[in-house]
């Protein structure tokens, strides 16, 4: 129960009408800013170290939360028998990560468990530049890990590595990979076809892709986790299209069936989040289109794990082709990191 609920309904309904206007006032603020002077918008967020990690994901908060993402992808793996053991999955490979942050800390954690390269490919220029705060991060990870060496040995490690701005950076590149990993990023990307496309581009034909996209609401919520699905599409346009902070409200269907637009085979998908059938059930009839006329079981599903695989993965052949979200199992998430 929300506390909300204690106040009287018209008071309650008229407060949500009020945050409705001020949430869609204050983004489309944000959004506009981004698109007419994007630059700006990447130094200002650079320099407030904005990660979209979420709080006590800093410091040493920081090295705990990317060591449990690392972790994550290796454990899947495992699980989903992609691997014998989940610490051979970064060893040998050249490893892109797909929005990574203001950081590069998986990369130092691929490279220290064996990974060839790493490389970044973001929609934004928005890796911190400032060793003082890169050190409050690097240190305590390279600690976590057994490493020595503290910040210089970091700094050794990440040498080599980039963070491409861009798909069409990432393809000039000229580089091949093996393995993609993404975390709380796929669901922020505008154009994923635009983005498979170029990973298609860049994945050797065995490749490995592993994402978690989360589909819950990133902060726009009122009193229940459905409320960001209220807002008409053109008004969410433009609160949202060039901020790269806002979720692109694709439901799970639609990740289920992009791998397999583009070349990969979808190998592995489960829900970590689901959203009570009693929720789906109050809010669906105040959705906006397309939401409203969505499945309940299709509105439920507020977060995946997807593990996809090039054509000539040896899973490529045990694809799920058209998985029903009916079908969709959930993660295993009592051995997964709960954010
Ligand atoms: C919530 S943050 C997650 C960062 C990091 N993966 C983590 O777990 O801390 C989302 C990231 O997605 C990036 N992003 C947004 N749109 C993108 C796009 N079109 N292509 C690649 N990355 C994008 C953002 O710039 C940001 O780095």
């Amino acid at each position: 129960m929300s506390p909300l609920d204690v106040l009287p309904s018209p008071v309650k309904g008229s407060l949500k009408i009020v945050w409705f206007g001020g949430t869609a006032a204050a983004k489309i603020t944000k959004n506009t800013l981004s698109r007419v002077a994007p630059r700006a918008m990447e130094t200002v967020a650079r320099l407030a170290t904005v990660s979209g990690r979420g709080k006590g994901h800093e410091g040493a908060g920081a090295a705990r939360y990317f060591r449990a993402v690392a972790d994550d992808y290796e454990t899947l793996a495992q699980e989903i028998g992609l691997v014998e053991k989940g610490r051979d999955l970064f060893r040998g490979k050249a490893v892109l990560e797909v929005g990574p942050g203001n950081t590069r800390s998986l990369g130092l954690i691929a490279k220290l468990r064996g990974a060839k390269s790493y490389d970044g490919v973001d929609g934004y220029d928005d890796q911190a530049r400032s060793d003082r705060y890169l050190r409050t991060i690097y240190e305590p990870l390279l600690d976590l890990e057994g490493e020595t060496g503290g910040y210089p040995r970091a700094k050794e490690l990440l040498a080599n590595t980039q963070v491409h701005t861009g798909n069409d950076a990432l393809r000039r590149s000229g580089r091949k990979f093996d393995l993609v990993v993404s975390r709380a990023v796929l669901e922020h990307v505008m154009d994923l076809d635009g983005l498979y496309a170029a990973l298609r581009d860049v994945t050797t034909d065995d490749a490995v892709l592993i994402h978690k996209v989360d589909l819950r609401c990133h902060g726009v919520r009122f009193d229940t986790e459905l409320d960001f699905l209220i807002f008409p599409d053109s008004l969410f346009r433009l609160m949202s299209s060039h901020s790269g902070d806002m979720p692109n409200r694709v439901r799970a269907p639609g990740y289920l069936g992009l791998g397999q637009r583009h070349g990969f085979a979808l190998v592995y998908a489960g829900a970590t989040h689901i959203v009570s059938d009693a929720e789906v059930t109050t809010m669906k009839p105040r959705l906006a289109p397309p939401y409203r006329d969505m499945p309940d079981s299709v509105l439920a599903v507020l977060g995946v794990w997807l593990v996809q695989v090039g054509p000539k993965h040896p899973l490529a052949k045990k694809a799920l082709k058209n998985l029903d979200i009916d079908a969709l199992p959930r993660a295993p998430m009592e051995k997964l990191a709960k954010f």
